[in-house]
């Protein structure tokens, strides 16, 4: 068991793994999978062609073994939808006694599942809401969906004991005004907001750089009325800037890829729910692993492959963005979960 991390070209550990479970989601957000792209005819992957389990769990296993991994969170698509993932759950902390194991999910299933999802080994979730007002909410989803649905997930996710945070990609002339109002009620709540810089990822989206409110703003807007101070990050490849509101322990994150790009500390892999490895969010393409695993290749080989595509890594895809790059073909968020 390699107990030291194995390092990129720029020097960067491998130490968190985002695995998508599902290519598929109950909501249809226009930035994520627009509902005129993502509709009836769309080729969602089929259950052969997506990892089992047992294979997702011999991946992460093999991965840990080859360079430790901190933090796994679970992904989609909305996670929640892919059927008992409180059971690869339970099999990827009983192998792996990796302790910070997250989800980050719509929440709409979290009344049915959390109390499931906390005894099989889950730490915390982090629950997306771009608006407090239904209407707006429901466009955005895109699916005409209203914020009790989501409201109550989070309930009970703190209910069965899981940490709770709330991510909100804030987009320009969309919801810009909820920002205020999101701040101040989960202030009173005391979760930790996370604002997100709307990003170019996938092909579908149609982003514009015009339509991205900037962190420095989004922070101006906050501070004005609720006064805040900078926190320290627990660790060096934190991707939120934090703050807290004086006075008080409750805390907002700013996401900024677009405006201030924290790839150079980035120690994220993504692995694929059609089992691709992915090295970047903007990558455009992925090392197949599903391929390996059903081949009957040895543990060995597998490893050897990880090692291998890290040992050579140099994405800075956010650092280095251009209205050229932008155009280039990447993978879907869906696939690959954010
Ligand atoms: P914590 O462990 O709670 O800090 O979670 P997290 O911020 O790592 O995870 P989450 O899934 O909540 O991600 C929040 C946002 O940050 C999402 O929009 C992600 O797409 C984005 N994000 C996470 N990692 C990266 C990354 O490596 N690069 C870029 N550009 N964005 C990222
Ligand atoms: N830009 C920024 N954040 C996004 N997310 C999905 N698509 C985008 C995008 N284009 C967010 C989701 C979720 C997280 C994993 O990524 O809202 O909170
Ligand atoms: Fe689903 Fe999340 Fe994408 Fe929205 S952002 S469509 S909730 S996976
Ligand atoms: Fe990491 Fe790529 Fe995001 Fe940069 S853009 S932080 S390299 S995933």
């Amino acid at each position: 068991m390699g107990t030291q991390p194995m390092t990129d070209r720029l020097n960067r550990p491998f130490r968190d793994l985002r695995i998508s479970v599902t290519d598929r989601c109950n909501f249809r957000c226009h930035y994520c999978m627009p509902a005129d792209i993502f509709g009836p005819d769309y080729p969602f992957l089929k259950k052969t062609e997506i990892l089992s389990f047992e294979e997702t769990n011999r991946l992460v296993h093999l991965f840990h073994q080859t360079s430790p991994i901190k933090k796994i969170r679970i992904t989609g698509g909305e996670p929640l939808m892919r059927k008992d993932v409180d059971q690869l759950i339970s099999m990827l902390t009983a192998t792996t006694g990796i302790e910070d194991v997250a989800m980050t999910t719509n929440g709409t299933l979290l009344p049915k599942m959390a109390d499931k999802l906390k005894k099989a080994g889950l730490k915390r979730v982090t629950v997306s809401l771009d608006s407090l007002d239904d209407e707006r909410f429901g466009k955005i989803n895109g699916r005409g969906i209203g914020t009790k649905p989501v409201l109550d997930g989070m309930e009970a996710a703190k209910e069965a004991g899981l940490g709770v945070k709330v991510n909100m990609v804030v987009q320009k002339g969309v919801n810009d005004q909820d920002v205020l109002p999101m701040a101040q009620f989960f202030k009173e709540k005391g979760y930790t907001l996370r604002f997100i810089e709307y990003m170019d990822v996938g092909n579908s989206n149609g982003w514009r750089m015009d339509d991205v409110v900037a962190k420095r703003d989004i922070l101006e807007m906050i501070h004005k009325v609720h006064p805040l101070e900078p926190v320290e990050s627990d660790y060096p490849s934190e991707v939120a800037t934090r703050y807290r509101y004086k006075g008080t322990s409750v805390e907002i994150g700013v996401i900024s890829s677009v405006t201030d790009a924290f790839c150079t500390t980035c120690n994220r892999a993504r692995l694929s729910v059609e089992g691709k490895l992915y090295t970047c969010l903007f990558a455009t393409k992925g090392h197949d692993f599903r391929e390996l695993l059903r081949s009957g290749a040895s543990d060995e080989a597998i490893q050897q492959k990880l090692a291998a595509i890290w040992h050579v890594r140099d994405d800075q895809y956010s650092l280095k963005r251009t209205s050229h790059t932008n155009k280039r073909k990447k993978v879907e968020m869906s696939h690959i979960g954010g």
